[in-house]
């Protein structure tokens, strides 16, 4: 008896085939966020379905739009947190392709210096060395170069950039020395120099034929402007995604402020120096105080490009986008070091929320930036898959060599401090810090916290953007710990680029902008994670093993 054959469809039929199905595997992003079906949810809580790879990741355009007029090469941003961004980690952050905010949690003097050292900032250059006077004595280098491992220090009249170049003083002077001897006994005083304005390639030469290893650059009064270093000259000098005006080549300066009546005078100051962009820095940024602010700023400087925010809700982003928001900034409760759901029982998970407010915003032609949360490269895509322009993050940055601070250990461990604006310790900058809160051994006033005392003649940024400045009692909402060493941003940042490029190939999309329109037209898919699809999706069954991110 013959026996009944199966009968299969011919296999080159396959991709045809899939038309007779109803829908594709997976959800659209609509389906997913359906928070009918299961609440709120937060970046692990799904996944995105690969698609189909015809290109190089190499060729993937991380090209996006951070406000209505800014588009940047690379969507990342660093948070205006004080453990965060300062001019280091904002000039490092516009060179690599995405932009640092600097934190006003300082005062508007400083902060207006660190935005003008932005916009002066020449790839190469180091426009804030730190510099000693010759009343220091050879201790002092030493202890420099412990903690922060270079030598060739210049010395000037007044022990900082801006005084009169007396000499410079590098490791070999101070050997053998002791520790007592005052430097102007061991500076070298006959110095090759580069006059104001050089261009970098004229500096690099000079360094060159000089054999040294810095070259003090100095204006026509003698005064150090900047420095040259010869271990800098072996790097490679070039950023070709690096964050640009296009009129003047200038990198784009970002920075936050408060929405308090002494902020306007801040802004007026930062405006000076060549401000881009502001950052309206609030936790629950849907406040008559914020929309006041964004009409003011919109009428007095109309070519600042503002930043408003946070929100969570549609509600919250309309109010904001009819004052005339540039751009949204989305999140309340999903920082790495917040404790404001959890205390205050307000707040969104990041998922939803972004998805949320990106779909409301995107009818009115408003960018949102994903801000919180953001612990490795998959959330950075998911955030754009749902609609962002970029990322915003603080703990994932606050470990890097480019973040205020310096390193300590802890528990073995080499460390920097990372502390929630809403922290007391941060709503406190600026009161003397008790001995116990340095954990580095060196007492009260050590760099643990970046400039620990600087507060005292502005109002305290990090109550401001709590709405705590006139309260009796301080309710925390953020913690104040540590975060790992992760080394300089100049390495970090591409790493996360180049994962970022490597997933979206991954997902069969060739930039941001094709994932977006992808997304909308419900063609790339995404899957719900269960606890248990979690956990697989993890390291597991090991007995042990290393987790090396990048090489
Ligand atoms: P992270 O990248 O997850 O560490 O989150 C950084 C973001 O948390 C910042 O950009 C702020 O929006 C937010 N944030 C900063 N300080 C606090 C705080 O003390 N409580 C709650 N959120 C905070």
């Amino acid at each position: 008896m013959p026996t009944k054959s199966t009968a299969f469809l011919d296999p080159t039929t396959a991709v045809s085939h899939l038309e007779t199905y109803q829908r594709a595997d997976g959800l659209s992003a609509s389906e997913l966020i359906d928070s009918q079906l299961h609440g709120g949810l937060t970046y692990n809580d799904f996944l995105l379905l690969p698609g189909r790879i015809d290109f190089p990741a190499s060729e993937v355009i991380t090209e996006s739009r951070i406000t209505r007029k800014v588009v940047l090469k690379t969507p990342f941003m660093s948070s205006p947190m004080d453990t965060v961004t300062e001019s280091e980690m904002a000039i490092s952050m516009a060179l690599l392709g995405g932009i640092g905010v600097i934190h006003h949690n300082q005062s508007p003097d400083a902060q207006a210096a660190m935005v003008r050292a932005v916009k002066r900032h020449e790839n190469g250059f180091i426009t804030d060395p730190i510099c000693l006077t010759p009343d220091h004595v050879v201790e002092d280098v030493l202890d420099i170069k412990a903690r922060l491992g270079f030598g060739g220090i210049p010395i000037t009249d007044s022990g900082s950039l801006g005084g009169k170049l007396l000499g410079i003083v590098t490791n070999r002077d101070v050997q053998f020395r002791a520790p007592s001897t005052r430097l102007s006994e061991v500076m070298t005083t006959s110095l090759v120099t580069a006059p104001e304005g050089v261009t970098l390639s004229e500096a690099n030469d000079i360094l060159r034929d000089s054999k040294k290893g810095k070259l003090p650059i100095i204006d026509n009064q003698g005064r150090l402007t900047s420095l040259l270093a010869r271990s800098d000259l072996l790097k490679n000098q070039t950023y070709p995604l690096a964050s640009k005006r296009p009129e003047s080549k200038q990198l784009y300066a970002a920075a936050a402020i408060g929405t308090r009546p002494a902020d306007r005078d801040r802004l007026k100051m930062l405006v000076d120096a060549g401000l881009d962009i502001v950052v309206l820095d609030s936790s629950q940024g849907n406040s008559i105080y914020q929309e006041d602010m964004i009409r003011w700023i919109k009428s007095t400087f109309p070519s600042i490009e503002v930043i408003a925010g946070n929100v969570v809700t549609r509600e919250q982003a309309a109010t904001l986008i009819s004052a005339g928001a540039d751009a949204l900034r989305i999140g309340m409760g999903s920082g790495s070091i917040c404790i404001t759901q959890e205390v205050m029982a307000v707040g969104r998970p990041q998922a939803t929320a972004v998805y949320a407010v990106a779909e409301f915003a995107g009818r009115f032609g408003v960018p949102v930036i994903a801000d919180g949360g953001i612990g490795n490269v998959g959330h950075v895509v998911k955030a754009l898959a749902l609609g962002a322009g970029a990322v915003m993050m603080g703990g994932l940055l606050a470990g890097t060599t480019e973040a205020p601070g310096e390193y300590f250990y802890h528990e073995g461990k080499r460390v920097k401090a990372y502390r929630g604006m809403g922290s007391i310790e941060a709503m406190e900058q600026g009161k003397p810090l008790p001995p116990s809160t340095s954990t580095n051994g060196r007492g009260p006033g050590s760099t643990k916290y970046p400039n620990p005392r600087k507060a005292a003649t502005h109002e305290n940024a990090a109550t401001t953007r709590y709405f705590s400045e006139s309260s009796a009692v301080k309710v925390a909402q953020g913690v104040s710990g540590d975060v790992q060493d992760k080394g300089s941003v100049k390495a970090f940042l591409p790493y996360l680029h180049a994962g970022v490029q490597h997933s979206l190939q991954d997902i069969g999309v060739r930039g941001i902008r094709e994932l977006q329109e992808e997304v909308r037209g419900g063609r790339v898919r995404f899957e719900l994670r269960t606890a248990s699809a979690q956990v697989e999706g993890g390291v597991h069954g090991l007995n042990s093993y290393t987790k090396r991110l990048f090489a």
